[in-house]
């Protein structure tokens, strides 16, 4: 974003720099002098217009209040309309705006006072706004820098002023809490040179392998998928390693607009019963879970996912530290399905969770998956951890569905 007012006084401006007149003023009300911060053109770069925050008609100009970035709001700045030369931040306020009015459900109302200011609501809302934009942005880029697949995750909020989560931690992998040991070393590797034809791990475990040429799963639900390890000696491109590989799609974590606070959408198409994402979190014990259970409301609930393959020793919580699964949704007709994956793990008791499409999904899409075939696939049995101390409130059900059971628990 540009000010430029020094262009039209005929001095010189470059785009995204602000205007001389501008940083005068600037370096008064910080009560500095120009000197003392040394202004050259090369750092004039610092003065970039962060975000426009108010705006009034003076003897039939244009104005609006600027928000310079790594300057305090005491330093914003009433700018003329062709000053700004930045379009985006122009189409951000307008549409802000609009949205507001939309919201109020006065479409038609005036938007100035009689003194041809904005009225302080709207500039309240497009300021709340402004600074949402900013903060999801920051969390969309630390998840992007902490996540170790190939698949980029977008933050989406076009529905409230709900900024990232307060409390939540971005984790790649499971996170064992103190007494549980995560082996991460197989006891057996095959030898195979090609491991889509011949007795690979999965044929060593009594089962068979999981996938397709296309990286499809082609085993029915319920069956665990054994995948080649690290004393495999098959390299990268082996067919039997799919989960290992992580998230291959670019997903938007988006904020609902049917009430379900966040949710997870594809951002392109994904082929049916192709590997979406791994659920991960902290694991506790049982126990542990019982205990966290009667601590957490409804909602913490819903993060707790058993591990009873085959046993019933331990529990995910991705309600703290998770990934982008911590963020997908509940439906009663979902299009991810959960299955129990090892890989360099080889306890039965820990399986890893993977959750592959069940049928193609469309750019654009909700994720959603089953939170009652949580583990092991049974909708009898009840996963979610309940305290039989507490008492069961049932979360009503918003997923939509023509078969929906009308609550999530
Ligand atoms: C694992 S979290 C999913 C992410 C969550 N929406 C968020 O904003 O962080 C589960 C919680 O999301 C909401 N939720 C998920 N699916 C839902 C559904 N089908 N109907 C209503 N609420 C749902 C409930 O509040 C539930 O406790
Ligand atoms: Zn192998
Ligand atoms: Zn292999
Ligand atoms: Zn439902």
């Amino acid at each position: 974003m540009a000010a430029a007012g020094a262009e039209a006084r005929g001095a010189w401006c470059v785009p995204c720099l602000v205007s001389l007149d501008t940083l005068q003023e600037l370096c008064r009300k910080e009560k500095l002098t120009c000197k003392s911060i040394g202004i050259t053109k090369r750092n004039l770069n610092n003065y970039e217009v962060e975000y426009l925050c108010d705006y009034k008609v003076v003897k039939d100009m244009e104005y609006y209040l600027v928000k310079w970035k790594g300057w305090p709001d005491s330093t914003n700045t009433w700018e003329p309309l062709q000053n700004l030369k930045c379009p985006l931040l122009l189409q951000q306020f307008s549409n802000d705006k609009h949205n507001y009015l939309s919201r109020v459900k006065k479409g038609k109302a005036i938007t100035l006072n009689n003194n041809k200011t904005l009225k302080p609501a709207i500039a309240e809302y497009i300021v709340k706004k402004a600074k949402q934009r900013i903060a999801l942005q920051r969390w969309q880029d630390e998840l992007n820098r902490r996540k170790n697949h190939k698949g980029m995750i977008f933050v989406e909020n076009t529905v409230d002023l709900e900024g990232p989560p307060s409390d939540f931690y971005y984790i790649n992998e499971y996170k064992p809490t103190p007494g549980i040991s995560l082996v991460n070393e197989a006891t057996f590797g095959c030898s195979c040179t090609d491991c889509f034809f011949e007795k690979c791990c999965p044929a060593e475990a009594g089962v068979l392998l999981a996938y397709n040429k296309n990286q499809q799963i082609k085993i029915p639900p319920g069956t665990p998928i054994y995948e080649c390890n690290s004393r495999c000696q098959c390299g990268p491109d082996c067919p039997n390693r799919i989960v290992q590989k992580g998230t291959q799609y670019s997903l938007c974590i988006f904020r609902t607009s049917n009430g379900c606070g966040w949710g997870v959408k594809t951002l392109v198409k994904i082929k049916r019963m192709s590997f979406v994402m791994e659920y991960v979190g902290e694991v506790i014990t049982s126990e542990e879970a019982e205990r966290r259970g009667q601590l957490y409301d409804n909602k913490g609930i819903t993060y707790l996912f058993d591990l009873d393959y085959e046993s019933d020793e331990f529990t995910v919580d991705a309600a703290r530290y998770g990934n982008v699964s911590h963020f997908v949704n509940h439906s009663c007709d979902p299009n991810l399905q959960v299955f129990n994956v090892f890989i360099d793990n080889l306890d039965t008791r820990l399986p890893r969770i993977a959750l592959f499409s069940t049928r193609t999904i469309n750019a654009g899409e909700e994720l959603t998956f089953d939170y009652q075939m949580k583990g092991s696939g049974d909708t009898s049995s009840d996963s979610v951890d309940y305290s039989p101390a507490k008492k069961r409130v049932r979360t009503v059900c918003r997923c939509g569905a023509v078969t929906c059971r009308g609550y999530l628990n």
